[in-house]
């Protein structure tokens, strides 16, 4: 069975005090679903999330990371660093980062690359802009996202690929894609991975949704038989609603 996973990305919310507040916050929630739970706090915040959270459930997460080994990087983080602090899994390819920090196909896979040789999980996000939709061109972006940045892996990879689809018109928007949408598209990347890989590591993978998910709506999003968990920004950030999505599995 697919594994439900959660994950919370803060982004660049929160300091170290409001960290450890709403660290202590997530502590007092009471998880009834069988959802993997992870939160992404920002890079000065992983060691301590990663020591106040020692010996709970919730996986700690990195945001980003550079392919790099080691060197002249000026403001970047390698594998090895994240790995030193207790990371055991990155987020990939968030839009916000192709669309404001220039981050290419072609770096993705790098990175990819490097977070695996690492042993580190990947979380490798996409997803299409409103245009591409409009357009009729959503499957299409999707498709060549996936295959530029992780085709080039063997099959035995996926065991640490997990596959976030973020349709960029609904992150931080409040306009989510419907339950059907979501579906559609999950089952189109599934269909993706199954051309390329076959059926077994298609149906082994699992698939996120991200993009305004929300207590209200997460119930019937993750109801679809191809959405096996969510990507949550802005819900994140409060204990009370990032538990009630969770336990909407
Ligand atoms: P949102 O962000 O839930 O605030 O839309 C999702 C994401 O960017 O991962």
């Amino acid at each position: 069975m697919r594994k439900h996973i959660v994950a919370g990305n803060w982004k660049m919310n929160n300091d170290l005090a409001m960290t450890e507040s709403l660290i202590t916050e997530l502590k007092k929630q009471a998880q009834t679903s069988n959802a993997e739970v992870m939160i992404a706090p920002t890079f000065t915040n992983l060691w301590h999330a990663f020591e106040a959270l020692r010996n709970s459930k919730i996986e700690v997460v990195a945001q980003n990371m550079h392919f790099a080994e080691s060197g002249a990087y000026t403001g970047e983080v390698s594998a090895d660093m994240l790995k030193s602090v207790g990371v055991q899994t990155v987020i990939l390819g968030h839009s916000e980062r192709r669309a404001y920090f220039n981050e290419t196909d072609d770096m993705l896979a790098k990175k990819v690359d490097a977070a695996l040789n690492n042993k580190i999980r990947v979380i490798f996000c996409f997803g299409e802009e409103l245009a591409d939709r409009k357009a009729g061109n959503h499957e299409a972006i999707v498709e060549s996202q996936i295959k530029n940045g992780l085709f080039h892996l063997k099959a035995n990879a996926f065991e640490r690929i997990v596959l976030a689809y973020e349709p960029v018109w609904a992150i931080g928007t409040g306009e989510t894609a419907s339950p059907e949408q979501a579906q559609e598209m999950h089952a189109f990347i599934r269909k993706t991975l199954t051309n390329k890989y076959g059926k077994e590591v298609a149906d082994s993978v699992s698939i996120l949704y991200g993009g305004s998910v929300k207590p209200n709506n997460a119930k019937e999003i993750f109801s679809k038989p191809d959405v096996d968990g969510g990507l949550i920004g802005g819900a994140a950030l409060k204990a009370e609603d990032f538990y009630a999505i969770v336990n909407a599995f």
